[in-house]
């Protein structure tokens, strides 16, 4: 890591990832340090691009996200997150966060991943610091866990590391696949990752087996990618879904995130597979659905799970990355 010199308005974009397998709890919340490695697919759409200028007349950071200015927690976060760039840089100078979020409010389609991808990549670059991939990974897992992932192409392995040097997120050959994204429900979750994260590692009879049980996924995981082993990725990747949904609703007070729908869509996936069409299952903290296939059999798994939501093929994209300002436009009006 090296400073450069003069501050300059950069501006970046990322995409968020899906985790196939999943990213459940903290063993260091300061320094978000994972209990267990994870796995996800770098998303080809729903970009956040983000704008960050250093400005020295400012008393206090500015951040808006798809032209609202923001307040309390929201801007809160990136504060708290630029505060940890400025003191990488040896800088008390504030910014201008302007930033443009295409997935739809609330679609549970990890905006926060894409949204601390985009601001470690610009805020980095604004503030002159001259970071490579596995510190800019470090880095975005400073502002949320998952975002670590989103500065990776495609697959990637996110470490769970002996501490903060070695939590990163590094790229992972594997078969190519596309991911049919069904949201059932557009409205923001009712419980945030970050609070139920805590308090099923605090409640859960059922946590001390998660990390090794997940260090267990993540391994067979590697190798099935190594194997280019689809049917053995898709097998973990829904058994790992469904074991941390179980996990959370063993919490108390329990938070149930899959709705009667989401349950229908798990159920008619297992309806293709009986019928021959490979598909497997994933959800997020919400009741949306992810679902991989091959990516021939991905317009057939669509239009079998069209009923029960809007329905969105995606493919592998690309880790984040500064971009010329003026290409600032959303990303699926310029593709
Ligand atoms: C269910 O990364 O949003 O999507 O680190 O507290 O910001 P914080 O949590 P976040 O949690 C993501 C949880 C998940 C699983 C995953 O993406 O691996």
């Amino acid at each position: 890591m090296s400073t450069q010199a003069a501050p300059r308005p950069a501006t970046a974009r990322a995409y968020p990832n899906i985790a196939l397998v999943k990213y459940w709890g903290k063993r260091d919340e300061a320094l978000m340090l994972p209990v267990a490695g994870s796995l996800s697919l770098t998303l080809d759409a729903f970009a956040t691009t983000t704008t960050v200028e250093v400005r020295a007349e400012l008393t206090a950071d500015e951040f808006s996200l798809n032209g609202v200015a923001q307040s309390g927690d929201s801007l809160g976060r990136v504060t708290k997150f630029l505060d940890l760039v400025r003191s990488m840089a040896g800088s008390t100078q504030f910014a201008v966060v302007t930033s443009i979020n295409e997935a739809p409010t609330g679609a549970g389609l990890a905006s926060s991943a894409s949204g601390f991808a985009a601001l470690a990549v610009s805020a980095a670059a604004a503030y002159g610091l001259d970071l490579d991939r596995p510190e800019l990974s470090r880095l975005a897992r400073r502002g949320s866990g998952s975002a670590a992932r989103s500065l990776v192409d495609g697959i990637s392995v996110w470490h769970a590391g002996d501490g903060d040097g070695t939590s990163f997120a590094e790229p992972v050959e594997a078969p190519e696949m596309s991911m049919i994204i069904v949201t059932v429900d557009a409205r923001q979750k009712a419980v945030s990752s970050r609070t139920a994260m805590r308090r099923t590692a605090l409640t859960s009879p059922f946590y001390p087996a998660w990390a090794p049980s997940t260090e267990q996924s993540l391994a067979a995981m590697l190798e099935a990618c190594h194997d280019r082993d689809f049917s053995r990725i898709g097998r973990i990747t829904e058994t790992h879904a469904l074991r941390m949904h179980a996990l959370i609703q063993s919490a108390d007070p329990p938070i149930r995130y899959l709705s009667p729908v989401s349950i229908a869509v798990f159920d008619a996936v297992a309806a293709l597979r009986e019928a021959g069409v490979e598909a497997y299952a994933t959800a997020d903290a919400g009741p949306n659905v992810a679902v991989i296939s091959r990516p021939e059999d991905a317009q057939a798994v669509a239009e079998a799970l069209a009923e029960y939501g809007s329905v969105r093929v995606v493919g592998a994209g690309a880790g984040a990355m500064l971009i010329d300002p003026d290409d600032a436009t959303p990303a699926e009006a310029t593709a």
